[in-house]
Parts: structure tokens; sequence; C-alpha cells
């Protein structure tokens, strides 16, 4: 079961499912990533803020798969928006990470009521990474319509990527429109609302008609949408369950039941990037 890969503004390919590591103790992460590459994954997404770079790393090297084949994205920690910070925290992540490039790098987020609502700097500094190639490709994440619009006015690079909260109960088609109409593909995270979608009844009753999982199901939407997405999970068994997507299919009438279960901004899980200013300490 092969998984398809996404093509991006810059000429790069992304696999279109992936394995996320958020919330994955730091001492489990090397683990998890051995068992989701032993498994058939070959994309992982991590950042500066999970603490668990090291273990990607370590768990991409356990795993005897050559780095050239894993496809890795990493995030700039909210701390280090300015672009000296910024600078350090990307050699960092090369460090714990024992590589030489990610595949991906990209602001966590936008910040607007920090450094001066001042993101456009930060872009211009990953501009310097994808530049000298330590980064293949450069995105961004959580970015609002007009946060978007501010680095097409001001900046260079088209970011390839926008990663943004996307599932059922939220699934964000106005920043998604902007993307598509951009050349940013849009990647959905905590694309099963970290399991809060799964026991809804339109879920379960999809699930039961094509003899698939709730999660399979929700996953399956994601991708015939066209997002990319990396359900995270530590439990082997959902690991793979989480993989085996492209053997069905969900037709229209279910992708649109699906897309209806939207409710809006309250049906967000995490915080919204207008106001989100955490600064880890
Ligand atoms: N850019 C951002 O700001 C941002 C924010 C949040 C997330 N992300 C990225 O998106 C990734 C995924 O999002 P997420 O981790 O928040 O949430 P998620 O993938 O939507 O959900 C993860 C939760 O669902 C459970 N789960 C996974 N597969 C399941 C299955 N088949 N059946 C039932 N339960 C299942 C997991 O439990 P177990 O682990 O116990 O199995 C875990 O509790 C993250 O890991 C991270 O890479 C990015």
């Amino acid at each position: 079961m092969s998984v398809p890969t996404i093509e991006l503004d810059d000429g790069y390919t992304i696999p279109q499912l992936g394995f996320g590591v958020f919330q994955i103790d730091p001492d489990d992460t090397a683990q998890a990533v051995q068992t989701a590459l032993e498994i058939g994954y070959r994309h992982i997404d991590t950042a500066e803020m999970y603490q668990n770079e090291r273990g990607v790393g370590e768990g991409v090297r356990n795993s005897g798969v050559d780095r050239a084949d894993v496809y890795i994205t990493s995030k700039l920690n909210n701390s280090f928006h300015k672009p000296d910070d910024a600078r350090r925290a990307f050699d960092e992540t090369l460090t714990k990470l024992g590589s030489d490039y990610v595949d991906l790098f990209l602001i966590h987020w936008p910040l607007p009521t920090l450094y001066d609502g001042d993101f456009v700097s930060t872009w211009r500094t990953l501009e310097e990474f994808k530049k000298d190639g330590r980064a293949r490709s450069i995105g961004v994440s959580n970015f609002q319509i007009d946060h978007l619009e501010r680095l097409a006015r001001e900046t260079e690079f088209t970011p390839a990527v926008n990663q943004i909260e996307a599932h059922p109960y939220f699934t964000n088609d106005t920043v998604r429109g902007y993307g598509a109409e951009h050349g940013i593909v849009t990647e959905a995270w905590s694309p099963i609302a970290q399991g809060k979608v799964l026991g809804d009844p339109v879920v379960t009753r999809i699930a039961e008609a094509a003899g698939r999982t709730p999660a399979q199901v929700v996953l399956r939407w994601h991708i015939q949408r066209g997002d990319i997405v990396f359900p995270k999970s530590v439990t082997p068994q959902r690991i793979k369950e989480n993989l085996a997507l492209f053997d069905f299919e969900l037709g229209d009438d279910d992708i649109q039941a699906l897309t209806a279960l939207d409710k809006g901004e309250a049906g967000r899980t995490g915080p919204n990037p207008d106001v989100f200013d955490y600064l880890p300490s």
C-alpha cells in the first residue's frame, strides 16, 4: 500500500501521509518513530517545541531506513522568531536530528501580537535556510489569510505549505481555499481532532458501512480533500491502522456528510492563531 506524494510549489515532493510526534514523551519518541518506519511510514512531523527532535533522529537511525528515504519536518520555537535566534535554533534542530538538512522547516505560529507583529523578518530568515540548502522546503503553520498576504507582498518565496488545524469539526476551508489558489499546500493538524470526532454518529455510521474504523474514515476524508496528514499515536495497532487508507474510497455523499459536521470556530480543539502568544520559557 503505497502513500501518494504531493508536489510542492518549489518542485519537491512530500508523502501525503506521515507520522506526527506532538505530545510523545522525548524518551519514547525514538521507539515510536522506529515502529512507524517499520510499519511503512516515510514522513515524520516534529517541532522544536515538542522537545523530541533528538528522538526522531535516533528513531530514523535505529530503523535502518536511509535518511534520504524519510521526509522530516520540524518547526521554529515560538521563543526564537528574531533572526539571530532563529538561526541558532535551526542549527540546533539539525544537530538534534543528526542530519545536515531538513526536508521542510516551518514557522510554527505567526504570533501576530508579539515581536511587533513582525513574522516577516522571521520568514526572510527561513528563506536563508532554503537558499543554503539546509531546508529543502520552507513553510508556515497556523497562518491566517492576512498573514499569508503579507508574506506574498513583502517576501521572495511562497510558503510551500501551511500547516493548520483541520478535521470534520473545524474544516478551516477559507484558509485552505486561499492556499489552493496560491500554490500553498494544506497540512491538516489534529486530523482526528485528538480523537474527539471518532464517536460522532455520522463518522461511526460511515465507518460501519465501509467496514473501516472511524479513524480510517476521517483520515481518508482528508486524503480525498487533497490535504497532507500525520496522525499521532503511540499504539502500534493504531499506527498500522492509520496507514491503511489506500485500498478504499469514500463516496461523494460520505465526503459531504463529514464536511457538514463543521462547527466553525466552535469546532477548534487548539488555540486561535490570531491571539495565540505562548512562549516556552
Ligand atoms: N502545527 C501545529 O501547531 C500543530 C498542532 C497540533 C498538532 N500538530 C501536528 O499534527 C500531528 C497530529 O495531531 P495531534 O497529535 O494533535 O492529534 P491527532 O493525530 O488528531 O490525534 C492523536 C490522538 O488520537 C489517538 N489516536 C490515534 N490514532 C487513533 C486511532 N486509529 N483510533 C483511536 N484513537 C487514535 C492518539 O492516541 P494514542 O497515541 O494513545 O494511540 C492520540 O490521543 C501532531 O502529532 C503534530 O505533528 C501540529
